[in-house]
C-alpha cells in the first residue's frame, strides 16, 4: 500500500475545499499583466472598481517621434530633392543639404543623419543599403556587426575606410525596427545620392547588397544576378561612365558563410579594376 505524504495533506485538503466551492479553473476573474514589475517588497495593487468600457480611441502615435515633419507628397519631395542636391558643389555642403532635407518621412523615426564615413577623395566608392541600430546611433554607416565584416572584407584587398575607401548608404536614415526602405523614401534620397557620386567621382563604385544595385543600375533583379559582373554607372553629372559591381551584403554573408567565396572573388575583380584604372 502507498502510504500518503503528509507534506501534502495541507494542499490537497486546499484543493478539495476548492473543488467543493466550485472552483474547477485556475483562471481569476481579473487578467494579470505579469510584465509590469513590481518591486520585491511592494505588494501588487488593488483591482481597481469595475468600470464602464470606454469606446475605443486611435492610438496615440509612439513617443520615440523626434521631429515632426511636413508631409510633402513624394513627387514634390523628389522634385525639390534634385533641386537641393544639385545646389550643393562640394560633399560638405551635400552633407549639411541631407542634414536639413526634411521630404524622407524616414528622417522623423531617426536620431541621426548618417551620411557618410571615409576618405571622399578615395577612388573606390562603397553604397550600402540603410543604416541600422548601430548606425543611427554613431551617426556613421557599416559600424555594426556587418559593418566590421565590410571593414574586414575591405582589409583584404588592402582598403580601409581610415585610407582609401569611402562608404554611404541609398538612404541617410534608418528604417524603423531595420525595416526595408520604401520605394518612396529610396526615392526621395536617390538625387543626393546621385550627386554624392557625381562629387566623389571614384574609379570605381561598388553596390553593397541588393538593393542597392537594384536602385542604382536600375536593373529589377536580385543580387545573385547582378553580383559579379562589370556594369556601367552613368549619370548627367560625370563627364564618363564608372565601372561597378554589386557584391554580397555583408549580412547576408554572415546569415550564409558559404557564399563568401563568391564575395571574395568579386572582391579580387574589384581590386585589379581599381588597379587597372588609370588615375585621373
Ligand atoms: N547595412 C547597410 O546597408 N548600411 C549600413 O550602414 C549598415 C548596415
Amino acid at each position: 500500500m502507498i502510504e500518503a505524504d503528509p507534506r501534502l495533506e495541507g494542499p490537497v485538503q486546499l484543493l478539495r475545499w476548492y473543488a467543493d466551492a466550485g472552483v474547477d479553473e485556475a483562471i481569476g476573474e481579473q487578467p494579470i499583466n505579469r510584465y509590469v514589475s513590481r518591486g520585491p517588497s511592494q505588494p501588487a495593487a488593488p483591482a481597481p472598481p469595475a468600470q464602464p468600457v470606454p469606446a475605443p480611441i486611435a492610438a496615440a502615435p509612439v513617443s520615440i517621434v523626434r521631429e515632426t515633419l511636413p508631409q510633402v507628397p513624394p513627387a514634390v519631395a523628389e522634385g525639390s530633392a534634385t533641386h537641393i542636391a544639385q545646389a550643393a558643389h562640394t560633399v560638405a555642403e551635400l552633407k549639411a543639404a541631407v542634414e536639413s532635407f526634411t521630404g524622407c518621412g524616414l528622417k522623423q523615426f531617426a536620431s541621426r543623419t548618417v551620411f557618410a564615413d571615409g576618405n571622399p577623395e578615395a577612388r573606390i566608392m562603397f553604397i550600402g543599403e540603410a543604416p541600422g541600430a548601430d548606425e543611427d546611433r554613431q551617426g556613421l554607416p557599416f559600424v555594426g556587426v556587418s559593418g566590421k565584416l565590410l571593414d574586414r572584407m575591405l582589409g583584404s584587398v588592402g582598403l580601409s575606410r581610415t585610407e582609401n575607401a569611402y562608404i554611404t548608404n541609398i538612404v541617410f536614415w534608418r528604417p524603423p525596427g531595420n525595416r526595408a526602405p520604401t520605394d518612396e523614401e529610396i526615392a526621395a534620397c536617390l538625387p543626393f545620392v546621385q550627386r554624392h557620386i557625381e562629387l566623389v567621382d571614384p574609379a570605381v563604385l561598388v553596390f553593397v547588397g541588393g538593393m542597392s544595385a537594384k536602385t542604382l543600375l536600375a536593373k529589377p533583379l536580385g543580387i545573385t544576378k547582378l553580383r559579379g559582373r562589370w556594369y556601367e554607372y552613368e549619370t548627367p553629372g560625370l563627364s564618363r561612365p564608372i565601372p561597378a559591381m554589386a557584391l554580397f551584403h555583408p549580412a547576408y554573408l554572415l546569415r550564409s558563410p558559404q557564399q563568401k567565396r563568391f564575395a571574395w572573388r568579386d572582391l579580387l575583380a574589384i581590386k585589379q579594376k581599381l588597379n587597372e584604372t588609370p588615375v585621373v
